[in-house]
């Protein structure tokens, strides 16, 4: 299967939000990324649940809804009610992962966990079964436009053996830096979904931007 390329909306203009993720639709990006920051997890405040909601009514591709805040438990209805296809949460903030991970799935979302640079794969032994995808943070959490850091390819390496280890066929998302110049490395190493902020939407042209990333990635 093709790798999803998910563009990310935090390199948007938000004045003309459903304009830019048209053009990315229409150029067959597959999910649409949604970073929700909260300025306590991250150094950084962005959007939350109103316009996950208006972007349910202007796409028809599946939200990718990433959490990056501190509580993500109080608000896991609230977001897939208004159409969070799948939901991302941060390990570092769950005692209780797989009670969030299994609810996530009860109220009818993909559920994934992610793991920040310096967060070990082994943070995530006991929910193998609970998990619909892995999102690899290959940059600091907080803002797009950042460097890709080059040990994640051994991490997404790495977890992609564990996985097959448990007989998970879970996905293997990767966010953070991704371009033209690492996107085939990630995808050999196993990722299947490529978030990208600066290089798509950031870009003057994200519809060529969308194509040129699919091509590099899917290159044998
Ligand atoms: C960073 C966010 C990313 C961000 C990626 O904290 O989680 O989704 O938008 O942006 P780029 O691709 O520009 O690194
Ligand atoms: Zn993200």
């Amino acid at each position: 299967m093709s790798v999803r390329i998910a563009p990310s909306i935090l390199s948007a203009d938000f004045a003309r939000l459903a304009d830019d993720v048209g053009v990315v639709e229409r150029a067959g990006a597959d999910l649409v990324h949604v970073d929700v920051m909260d300025g306590h997890f991250v150094p950084n405040i962005t959007v939350g649940v109103p316009v996950v909601k208006a972007l349910k009514r202007v796409t028809k591709l599946p939200l990718d809804v990433h959490l990056m805040i501190t509580d993500p438990d109080r608000y896991l209805e609230a977001f897939i009610d208004a159409g969070a296809a799948m939901v991302t949460v941060h390990v570092e903030v769950l005692p209780h992962l797989h009670r969030t991970l299994s609810r996530i799935r009860e109220l009818g979302a993909k559920a994934g966990a992610a793991l920040n640079p310096s967060t070990p794969i082994s943070t995530l032994s006991e929910v193998a079964a609970q998990l619909d995808y892995v999102l690899i943070m290959s940059v600091n959490p907080g803002f797009g436009g950042q460097r890709f850091i080059p040990h994640s390819l051994e991490k997404i390496a790495a977890l992609q053996a564990w996985l097959t280890s448990q007989g998970s066929t879970a996905a293997i998302e990767v966010d953070g830096g991704v371009d033209l110049g690492n996107a085939n490395a990630l995808t050999r190493a196993g990722v299947s979904i490529l978030v990208a902020g600066a290089s798509i939407l950031g870009q003057p042209d994200p519809a060529a931007a969308t194509l040129a990333l699919r091509r590099a990635a899917d290159a044998r």
